[in-house]
């Protein structure tokens, strides 16, 4: 009898949110020790690997993998397998985003769970913003303009007002006003939620600034973007390259992945001589007090960032933990007995 069982966890989204996907609080946290980790060193995190389709200047879709090795008291090995699709921001019900997760032991490599990471990627993207801004948004930070209120729109509301606590109201911005005001509306009672499809007036008053849109060219111009206020672009291309290159404080989430992305701000400036890794933080170091955060009341601070793998791994590692402990998810065997070994 073999002494490992080669038996997988599989929980679908909805197995995944009852396993408490939807905790903000917690994915925040895991995030940023999860950065704090990469900081240390205690973690493998290769670059991901962009598969575009058709090709990967003018992709319709995508998928990505991510994988990554936790140590540390995580110890866990995993990768995301993301994907995106432009026809499916085309369908109604139909996620422009959607991902998989799968967490393997990383002693036998038996694989451990099978996952949904599509909300698992809303979560962590929005979380990653919120440390961004948890170590680089003024302390006075009043007023939000958050641009683009789809999947990840919805997340970074949560994000943003676990992690910047003395936010008074985030204008929500999105071309489909209808979708924003929609969005808004959950909200109601709870935050205060402004939603507009005028992104220049919201961004001129914004202490915060968060762009997560399907737009392929800069949507933030230079000249709205007020003196002291800190820009997180969660996609690749959404703000003028002026306000990272004036930035006091530039940051991303990893330097080679988004200097070797195609068609990121960052690959474009390094590609072009005008930005050096030497010139930006990183989340983890900031996360690892290797360098700091915001430092006055004055700074501009910028974070770019292109998302990385061992967050995914990290969070679906805590939501396989849970769900193991209440008994969720449908267990499946990868064989009964292994044909040659
Ligand atoms: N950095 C990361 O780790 C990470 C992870 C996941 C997704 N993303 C990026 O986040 C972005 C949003 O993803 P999503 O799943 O929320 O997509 P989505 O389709 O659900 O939402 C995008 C929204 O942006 C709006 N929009 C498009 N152009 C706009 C503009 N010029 N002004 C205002 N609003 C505009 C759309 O109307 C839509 O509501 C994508 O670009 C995706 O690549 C980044």
């Amino acid at each position: 009898m073999p002494q490992y069982k080669p038996e997988i966890l599989f929980l679908k989204q909805e197995d995944v949110v009852r396993a408490g996907l939807l905790d903000m609080k917690m994915v925040l946290e895991v995030t940023e020790k999860t950065f704090k980790m990469i900081g240390e060193g205690q973690i493998i995190n290769p670059p991901k690997t962009m598969l575009g389709m058709p090709d990967n200047d003018n992709w319709t879709s995508f998928c990505m993998s991510m994988p990554s090795y936790i140590g540390g008291d995580v110890d866990i090995a995993g990768f995301k397998w993301a994907s995106e699709s432009v026809f499916n921001a085309t369908q109604p019900g139909m996620p422009y985003g959607v991902d998989v997760v799968m967490l393997s032991d990383p002693k036998t490599v038996y694989p451990k769970a099978i996952m949904d990471g599509t909300l698992i990627t809303a979560m962590r993207t929005s979380a990653a913003a919120g440390v961004a801004a948890k170590y680089l948004a003024s302390k006075s930070a009043k007023t939000a303009c958050l641009v683009g209120a789809g999947v990840i729109g919805r997340t970074m509301i949560m994000a943003m007002m676990e992690a910047v606590p003395s936010l008074e109201e985030i204008y929500l911005c999105d071309l489909d006003l209808p979708k924003a005001q929609a969005l808004a509306a959950e909200y109601a009672g709870k935050y205060n939620i402004i939603p507009t499809s005028d992104t220049e007036s919201a961004a001129r008053k914004a202490d915060v600034i968060v762009t997560m849109t399907t737009s392929r060219k800069p949507i933030i111009q230079s000249g709205w973007v007020k003196p002291n206020a800190t820009v997180i672009q969660m996609s690749v291309n959404e703000i003028e390259e002026d306000i990272l290159l004036r930035a006091d404080k530039k940051v991303v989430d990893n330097w080679t992945q988004l200097s070797h992305g195609a068609g990121t701000l960052i690959n474009r400036l390094t590609t072009e001589g005008r930005l050096t890794e030497e010139m930006c933080a990183t989340l983890p170091q900031l996360a690892a007090g290797q360098k700091p955060g915001r430092q006055s009341e004055d700074e501009l601070c910028v974070c770019c960032t292109y998302g990385i793998g061992s967050v995914d791994v990290a969070v679906a590692h805590k939501i396989y933990q849970n769900a193991l402990a209440q008994g969720i998810g449908q267990k499946l065997m990868l064989w009964d007995d292994p044909l040659w070994v």
